[in-house]
């Protein structure tokens, strides 16, 4: 099928602008200038019994529009790659201040559609981009020649960054990881910027702007929100594994948000930071309208709950509820902080949280 795509560009362009998530020329030019249609041929689109069916971005016009498009899923059908929406990407672009002359890396290949819009910004030469998947770099390097566009790609584990290019200006990171590599600190030159989708153990965190000052990188939530998918490190993974349920359950009444997807995702953020780190965080999903009704918390221990609008059920020797509920005092102690008072500093030696500024370290007790 044919399409117009200078023209769908031009227009994506325009209605990124309309909705105030581009203000700059030089990206708007950028997005004008990529032809998404040739990164993205196809998608997989969630049909309402939860399996995904290959469509045709073209035919159904998804192309040019500001959906995510959901391009790799792994054998369990899990999304593993996936085209930014455009919207997010661009807002990314311009929070993350980047400038011409900058050099970039890019941990998540992905499509390229990122890569490129870099590419025709700042020159083939400054964009680096790394992802995981050979599989996926490969297919990007194909599509982002057929239109000339030749940024750096490898395939790489994007946990180490690609120190033969650094330092660079700016390191974008479109998989979200439950803490910042450090190794991303020496590959970021002084007063270069980080952005990156950090998420803990709970599910629950945002993106985060860090700036490289000496030895560390520091900085702030981004007031809105954004979600990616999780960094990985093996192309190949396996089944989730659940924890064995353990027994004696036990029911909690409590005023605790009780949903991260639509209450206060900084108190789960903040629980998360106190529960242990190798706890498994899932949704229970209506059978018949597959929307998620409950939260669930699993711990290795075997201690579990669930938490439902009507309550809390748990079981095992951790009470997991305790731990929300002790961040949830906390956070209306402190006001009900937004994202944005909420602060990470790394080093190569730790991280740690802060609020409203780094001398306020945040413990699982308090600041
Ligand atoms: C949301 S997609 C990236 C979108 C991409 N920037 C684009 O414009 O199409 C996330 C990507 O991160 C990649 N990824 C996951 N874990 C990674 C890792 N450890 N290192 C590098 N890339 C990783 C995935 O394979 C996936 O392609």
């Amino acid at each position: 099928m044919d399409v117009d795509w200078r023209r769908e560009a031009l227009a994506l362009a325009g209605r990124l602008r309309e909705a105030g998530d581009l203000t700059d020329a030089a990206w708007a030019a950028a997005v004008a200038a990529t032809p998404r249609h040739v990164l993205v041929p196809k998608a997989y689109q969630q049909g309402e019994d939860g399996g995904w069916e290959e469509v045709d971005t073209v035919e159904s016009g998804l192309a040019y529009s500001t959906t995510t498009l959901v391009t790799e899923l792994d054998g369990d059908g899990r999304p593993v790659s996936s085209s930014t929406k455009p919207d997010l990407m661009v807002r990314m672009l311009e929070a993350l201040d980047v400038r011409d002359g900058h050099r970039v890396l890019e941990i998540g290949t992905g499509t390229g559609y990122n890569a490129a819009l870099l590419a025709k910004r700042l020159g083939d030469e400054r964009v680096y981009s790394v992802d995981v998947d050979p599989r996926l770099v490969a297919t990007a390097g194909k599509r982002l020649a057929e239109f000339g566009c030749r940024p750096r790609l490898a395939a790489k584990d994007g946990i180490g960054g690609w120190p033969e290019h650094g330092p660079y200006d700016r390191i974008i990171a479109t998989c979200a990881v439950p803490s910042v590599p450090s190794a991303w600190i020496g590959q970021v030159a002084e007063g270069g910027k980080v952005l990156v989708d950090v998420k803990v153990n709970t599910g629950a965190g945002n993106l985060v702007l860090l700036t490289r000052h000496e030895d560390r990188l520091e900085g702030r939530f981004t007031k809105r929100w954004a979600a990616f998918m999780g960094m990985r490190h093996d192309v190949k993974a396996g089944k989730t594994v659940e924890s064995p349920k353990a027994a004696g359950e036990r029911q909690r009444t409590t005023t605790a948000p009780r949903r991260p997807w639509d209450d206060h995702r900084e108190v789960w953020f903040l629980a998360g930071l106190g529960l242990p780190k190798e706890i498994r965080y899932g949704y229970v999903l209506d059978p018949a309208t597959r929307e998620p009704t409950a939260s669930m918390l699993r711990a290795p221990d075997g201690s579990w709950c669930e938490a439902w609008d009507g309550g809390v059920r748990e079981a095992g020797p951790t009470s997991l509820w305790a731990e929300v509920e002790r961040a949830y005092r906390m956070w209306c102690d402190w006001g009900e902080p937004g994202w944005e008072r909420l602060g990470l500093t790394v080093t190569p030696d730790g991280q740690w949280w802060w609020l409203d500024e780094p001398s306020r370290r945040i413990s699982p007790t308090g600041t």
